[in-house]
């Protein structure tokens, strides 16, 4: 596990977008292990950046997603694809039939989660991109999830309802309580991991990631025995290290 720690939110952004940019670079047609929340946006924008300066082109990138919430459609304002095409997708050059994410909305959780693990199987990233929940949740597993898991539906615990109420007003009972995401064993067959964490708050979640025993109560945890595993995280959120 390599560790860098930069100054701030800004320095960590840029670091990821150059990791993310090199690896297109140097692979045109890779596939791209996305996340969502705040700790990516930063590096999203940049690519955007370079995208619309002729930098880097995705026309040839395909991109699976880690998660997304049960009951959103990807029209919904709250809804991971909805994230996604704002914040990265309707401002780069990929081809949106090459960017893949779980459907919340699927008649069959059961048979969409099927769906998804097939696609995880077929298509190998070449990074997965994470961020990391305030206990230590890599995606959705929340802590507990077995670290061989593959996609599946979760019931979020309290604590990421909570930390994920920003984002929807403010408002916990707005939160969807249920999400399907990639599993852990899936994330671990990226060929290189890199997760991001920034702020105070994630600080305990990044010391037990990086220093704790490797176990489900924090799923996280199990990143040190990848092979090629970055983390890139600001002074803040690697201030117990
Ligand atoms: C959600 C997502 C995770 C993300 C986490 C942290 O729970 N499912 O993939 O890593 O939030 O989000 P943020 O980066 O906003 O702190």
């Amino acid at each position: 596990m390599k560790i860098t720690v930069v100054q701030n939110y800004a320095e960590l952004s840029a670091a990821a977008a150059e990791y993310i940019a090199a690896v297109v670079a140097d692979r045109p047609n890779a596939t791209l292990g996305l996340a969502t929340g705040n700790s990516p946006l930063g590096c999203y924008k940049l690519l955007c950046e370079y995208c619309a300066h002729g930098d880097i082109s995705f026309a040839h990138v395909t991109t699976l997603n880690l998660d997304e919430y049960v009951g959103l459609t990807a029209d919904n304002a709250d809804s991971y694809a909805y994230f996604m095409r704002k914040n990265l997708f309707d401002n780069i050059d990929i081809d949106p039939r090459n960017t893949h994410i779980p459907n919340g909305v699927a008649p069959s959780l059961q048979q969409e989660c099927a769906r998804y693990a097939r696609l995880v199987g077929a298509l190998p990233r070449a990074v997965q991109l994470l961020g990391i929940g305030v206990n230590g949740h890599i995606g959705f597993n929340e802590p507990g999830t077995p670290l061989n898991s593959v996609t599946h539906a979760v019931q979020l615990s309290y604590d990421t309802i909570c930390a994920n109420a920003a984002h929807f007003g403010g408002s916990a009972t707005r939160v969807p309580t249920r999400a399907i995401t990639m599993g852990i064993g899936e994330i671990m067959s990226a060929e290189r991991i890199l997760l991001i964490a920034s702020g105070g708050a994630k600080a305990q979640a990044v010391k037990d990631a990086v220093r704790g025993d490797i176990s489900p109560l924090c799923p996280a945890s199990v990143l040190q025995t990848h092979a090629d595993c970055t983390f890139i995280v600001d002074e803040q959120a690697a201030s117990l290290l």
